[in-house]
C-alpha cells in the first residue's frame, strides 16, 4: 500500500478516500473494498477489464511492453533454458529447483503417471467415441481425486497437507488422461507410460506408440512440444485461472478446482482458439484466398481473426514471437512445407499493416502459431485445447495454492447492478394470457396455482 498516494471519489459532493495498492512492478490499483459499506455504491466493470481480483506473486504481465515473467523470470529466458517440468516447479513453488529438488519432483511426477486401473473402465464404454476430449479431461480430473480421498477433504488444512503429492499427481495424470482419451476416441489400444522417458516424450509415447511399433519422437519434436507446454504454464488472471481461483475460494479441493478450469478453457475465446486458428487457416487455404478476403470479413465484424487480439497485450504476445520461430524450425526439421504457415505469416503481415488491426492493437496471440506446430507433430485438432490444459496445469495448481493458503482469503462473490423488473405479484396461470381481472386479489385465495390437480395436490 502507498501511504502518500490516495484516490478520492466524490459522490454527491462528498469526498471518500480509497487507499492505493502498489505492485512490485509499480502497477497501481485503487482499493475499493470498503466503498459499498462507506457509501452504498459498488463499482461496475463487466468482463473485469479494469479490476484486479486479487494480489498475486506468480506471474507478471505488462501488456503494453509485451513482458511475461513467471516468478520474475522472463518467458524468453525460460523458453531458451528451461523445461516444462522445471518451469512447473518454479511456478508452483516460487523458486527454480536445486538439482536434488528437481530430481525428487521429476521422480514424483513420473511415479504418478499411471492411472488407477479402476479409472481405465471409463475408457471402456464410459464415454461415447464422439465425446470431446476436453469433456473427458474435465470429468476425469475431478474423478481422479475420488481415488485419493485424503487429498480431497475440502478442508483447507488437510488438503494443503497433501498439496505436494496432489500437485505432482495432477501434473502427471493430466497427460495420461489426455493420451488415453485420444486412444479411446480412435479405437486404439491403451499404451502405458514408461519409466525411462521425460515428461513430453512420455506423452508422445502414450499418444503415438502402437503395440507393434514403438514411437520414438525426434528430439526437436519433443522439445517443441515441451516449449508449447512451458509457454502456456501460467498467464495470471485469465478466464480459466480466475475460474480455478473462484472455485478454490469456496474451499473446494484442488481436483475440483482444476476440473472447472478445463471447462472454462474450452471456449473459443480462450483455449479453444488454438483449434479455431487451424480451422480458419485450412478454410482460407481451401477457398484459395490469400487471407485478404478473411481479413476484410473480420473488419466487417462477420468473423474474428482467430489467434489475434488479447485482453492484456497491446503489442506482440511474447509467446507468439517465440512460437513463430519454433514453427519455422519444426517444419524445417521434419522437412515439411506446410502452406498453412505461409498463410499465417501472410495474415499476420496483412493485419499488421491494416489500420483496423493497428488502431485496435490487435497482434497475434499465443494460439496463432501453436496449432501449426501441433499439427506438424501429428496432434489431431480436437486435442489442441487439451494440450493447452496440460500446459496450464502448473498455473492452476499454483493459483489454487495461493488462494487456499491465504488466511485472509474471501469467497469470490461479485456484486451486480440489477436491471430487471421491480417487485410484482405472482400471476396465476389462468390469468396470464389476458388482462388481470380487477377482483384478482379476492380470487387469488379461491384455488391453487394453475388449477391442475397435480399442482393443486402438490400445494395441498
Ligand atoms: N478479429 C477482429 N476484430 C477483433 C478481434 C479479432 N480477433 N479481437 C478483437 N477485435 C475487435 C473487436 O471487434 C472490437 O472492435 P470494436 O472496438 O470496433 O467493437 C475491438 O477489437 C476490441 O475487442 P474486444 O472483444 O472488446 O476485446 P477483448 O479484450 O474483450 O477480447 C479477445 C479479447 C477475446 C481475445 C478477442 O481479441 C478475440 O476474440 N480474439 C480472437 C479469439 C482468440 O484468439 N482468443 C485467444 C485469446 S489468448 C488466450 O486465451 C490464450
Amino acid at each position: 500500500m502507498s501511504d502518500s498516494e490516495k484516490a478520492k471519489i466524490i459522490l454527491n459532493g462528498k469526498d471518500y478516500e480509497c487507499p492505493v495498492i502498489v505492485g512490485t512492478e509499480g502497477e497501481r490499483g485503487i482499493d475499493v473494498s470498503k466503498l459499498r459499506s462507506d457509501t452504498g455504491y459498488v463499482t461496475l466493470d463487466e468482463g473485469f477489464g479494469n479490476t484486479a481480483a486479487c494480489e498475486s506473486s506468480i506471474t507478471y504481465i505488462n501488456g503494453e511492453k509485451g513482458y511475461l515473467r513467471y516468478r520474475g523470470i522472463p518467458i524468453e529466458d525460460l523458453a531458451e533454458n528451461s523445461t516444462f517440468i522445471e518451469t512447473a516447479y518454479l511456478i508452483i513453488y516460487g523458486e527454480l529447483p536445486t538439482r536434488k529438488q528437481m530430481s525428487n519432483f521429476s521422480q514424483k511426477v513420473l511415479r504418478n503417471a499411471n492411472l488407477h486401473e479402476g479409472m481405465m473402465q471409463f475408457f471402456d464404454g464410459g464415454f461415447p467415441f464422439s465425446a470431446h476430449p476436453m469433456a473427458i479431461l474435465s470429468a476425469l480430473l475431478n474423478s481422479v481425486g475420488c481415488y485419493y480421498p485424503h487429498m480431497v477433504t475440502n478442508q483447507r488444512e488437510q488438503d494443503l497437507e497433501h498439496f505436494d503429492d496432489a500437485a505432482a499427481l495432477l501434473l502427471s495424470k493430466v497427460r495420461t488422461i489426455a493420451a488415453m482419451a485420444y486412444r479411446m476416441k480412435n479405437g486404439l489400444p491403451m499404451i502405458y507410460p514408461k519409466r525411462d522417458l521425460g515428461y513430453s516424450q512420455n506423452f508422445l509415447h502414450m499418444m503415438f506408440t502402437e503395440p507393434y511399433h514403438e514411437y520414438y519422437p525426434h528430439d526437436d519434436i519433443t522439445k517443441a512440444l515441451d516449449l508449447i507446454l512451458l509457454l502456456h504454464a501460467d498467464h495470471e488472471q485469465n478466464c480459466s485461472t480466475s475460474t480455478v481461483r473462484t472455485v478454490a475460494s469456496s474451499g473446494a479441493n484442488l481436483f475440483a478446482s482444476v476440473s472447472a478450469g478445463v471447462c472454462a478453457l474450452w471456449g473459443p475465446l480462450h483455449g479453444g482458439a488454438n483449434m479455431r486458428v487451424l480451422q480458419m487457416l485450412e478454410q482460407i487455404h481451401k477457398s484459395g484466398d490469400d487471407g485478404s478476403k478473411y481479413v476484410e470479413m473480420a473488419k466487417r465484424g462477420e468473423t474474428r481473426l482467430m489467434g489475434f487480439g488479447h485482453r492484456l497485450y497491446k503489442t506482440y504476445d511474447p509467446r507468439a514471437v517465440i512460437l513463430r520461430k519454433a514453427a519455422e524450425r519444426v517444419l524445417k526439421i521434419i522437412k515439411l512445407k506446410d502452406p498453412l504457415l505461409d498463410i499465417a505469416q501472410r495474415l499476420e503481415e496483412k493485419a499488421r499493416s491494416d489500420s483496423y488491426f493497428v488502431d485496435r492493437n490487435l497482434y497475434p496471440n499465443v494460439d496463432f502459431y501453436s496449432g501449426i506446430i501441433l499439427k506438424a507433430i501429428g496432434m489431431p485438432i480436437d486435442m489442441f485445447t487439451v494440450m493447452f490444459a496440460i500446459g496450464r496445469m502448473p498455473g492452476w495448481i499454483a493459483h489454487w495454492h495461493e488462494v487456499a493458503s491465504n488466511p485472509k482469503g474471501k469467497i469470490t462473490r461479485p456484486r451486480q447492478i440489477y436491471q430487471g423488473e421491480p417487485e410484482r405479484k405472482y400471476v396465476k396461470m389462468r390469468f396470464r394470457e389476458g388482462e388481470i381481472p380487477s377482483d384478482y386479489e379476492a380470487d387469488e385465495h379461491k384455488s391453487f396455482g394453475d388449477g391442475s390437480s397435480e399442482n393443486a395436490s402438490a400445494k395441498a
